[in-house]
């Protein structure tokens, strides 16, 4: 099975323990608290009467306590068969953990103590360096913090010295891991947080795709449909080179036939990928040639994360993706109703908006009909736009009204260009 790591870090009193409970239950995962680890060591070396000033001898006592010590399914350290119990959350053990964790040997035998007690399907890990150092290469590390009043509170002491020390030790020190997912918690729930990291796991196990190139498949079935489009479609196309050759991108085109993605396939040497409505891959028939062709699906009606998430996914490694913005076929439609996703995409990631116009695709193939008919198909590329990027990796949902209002506009440019309103 897939090993799967949440590390969160963070100073005292920023949520960690209530978030991580939480993932832990929800992915059915054990959670590990590693402050629980030092305090366990501090509390032996209290317990044994040992000077607190005697790295090398702390270090060893970190060894003896780790090969005595498991972690129950609850989470929950037993010592020498016992559970570790309340007696480690005392302010003196507290102190006395901070105190030892900060020698560099003692964090070298308890960063091997932590990683031994994860099992196999993984764990929520929670402490001060694991995104950094314990599990770098963890699928979420979040990083929680809080404003020092909210902390002090929620711990019921000062945090203040234990802040300096955790975060100016030269070994461990708490910082936020590259690419950390950082969360103010001070106003918001422990729900809200652990959804948010939920989110972001779910997009860090959505698998990478595989290559932008596009199959033999994909340039044989594209070889043939080139030609039916040259040939009885009469298709005409300007603006092909507004497509992007390199680099993330989202194809917008009206909806008006089940071959407008196809059309689309046929002006660029690039892999389309696009969200196609879940029914096309209910079959096995289905679902095996929609996906070889690029798809897939989508739940239409309301937002769909997974598939959001493997376009943001996609577009991250500079894919083209092809989103119907009006939502479903729209025979009639000019770009008038558009749903928000597309704005969305186009926010999240960054990625420039390929607006595009395609005409007679409803008299080719229209809704209803089991087979095609001749017609003449006309396509304009505009030129691509940005609507801006997301603010502090957040996409406020206000932002995404304006850029989808703001894309709607160049949409609607587009197709006036290439079918004038009389
Ligand atoms: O989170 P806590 O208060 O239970 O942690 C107790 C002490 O343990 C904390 O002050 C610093 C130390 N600690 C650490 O250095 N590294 C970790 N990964 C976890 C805790």
């Amino acid at each position: 099975v897939r090993q799967t790591v949440i590390a969160i870090d963070g100073p005292a009193g920023a949520g960690k323990s209530t978030v991580a409970r939480l993932l832990a239950s929800r992915l059915g995962l054990v959670h590990l608290d590693t402050g629980a680890t030092y305090r366990l060591v501090a509390l032996r070396a209290l317990d044994e009467g040992r000077s607190l000033d005697d790295p090398s001898a702390l270090a060893a006592l970190a060894r003896e306590v780790a090969a005595e010590t498991t972690l129950g399914p609850d989470g929950e350290l037993a010592f020498r068969g016992r559970p570790v119990g309340e007696r480690i959350r005392t302010a003196e053990v507290g102190e006395a953990a901070s105190r030892l964790a900060a020698y560099p040997p003692v964090r070298t035998a308890m960063v091997q103590f932590q990683r031994a007690l994860v099992p196999p399907a993984g764990a929520v890990i929670e402490g001060r360096d694991i995104g950094t150092v314990v599990w770098r290469d963890a699928d979420v590390k979040a990083y929680l913090d809080a404003n020092e009043t909210t902390r002090a509170k929620r711990r019921a002491q000062p945090v203040a010295d234990r802040d300096r020390r955790d975060t100016e030790r030269p070994v461990g020190g708490l910082r936020p891991a590259d690419g950390a997912l950082r969360i103010d918690t001070t106003d918001i729930s422990a729900e809200e947080v652990a959804e948010r990291i939920m989110q972001r796991l779910q997009r860090a196990q959505t698998p990478a795709p595989p290559e932008a190139r596009p199959s033999a498949f994909i340039r044989a079935v594209r070889g043939a449909w080139a030609a039916i489009l040259r040939g009885p479609l009469k298709m005409t196309v300007e603006g092909a080179q507004n497509i992007p050759v390199q680099g993330a991108a989202i194809l917008a085109p009206n909806h008006r036939s089940l071959i407008d993605i196809p059309v689309l396939a046929a002006l660029t040497k690039r892999k389309v990928w696009f969200m196609g409505k879940e029914e096309l891959f209910a079959s096995k028939l289905g679902n095996t040639v929609f996906s070889a062709l690029g798809g897939f699906p989508v739940r239409r009606g309301k937002p769909d994360r997974r598939a959001l998430n493997m376009a943001l996914r996609l577009l991250a490694n500079g894919a083209l993706v092809g989103v119907y913005p009006e939502g479903t076929r729209r025979p009639d439609a000019r770009f008038e109703d558009v749903e928000d996703g597309f704005a969305y995409l186009a926010l999240k990631s960054g990625a420039p908006i390929v607006p595009i116009a395609l005409i007679g695709t409803e008299s080719v193939f229209p809704k209803g009909r089991k087979l095609p008919r001749r017609a003449r198909v006309r396509v304009l590329v505009g030129e691509p736009f940005s609507v801006g990027g997301p603010v502090d990796g957040i996409v406020p949902r206000q932002n995404v009204h304006a850029a989808t209002a703001l894309a709607r506009q160049r949409l609607i440019a587009v197709m006036d260009e290439i079918d004038p309103r009389p």
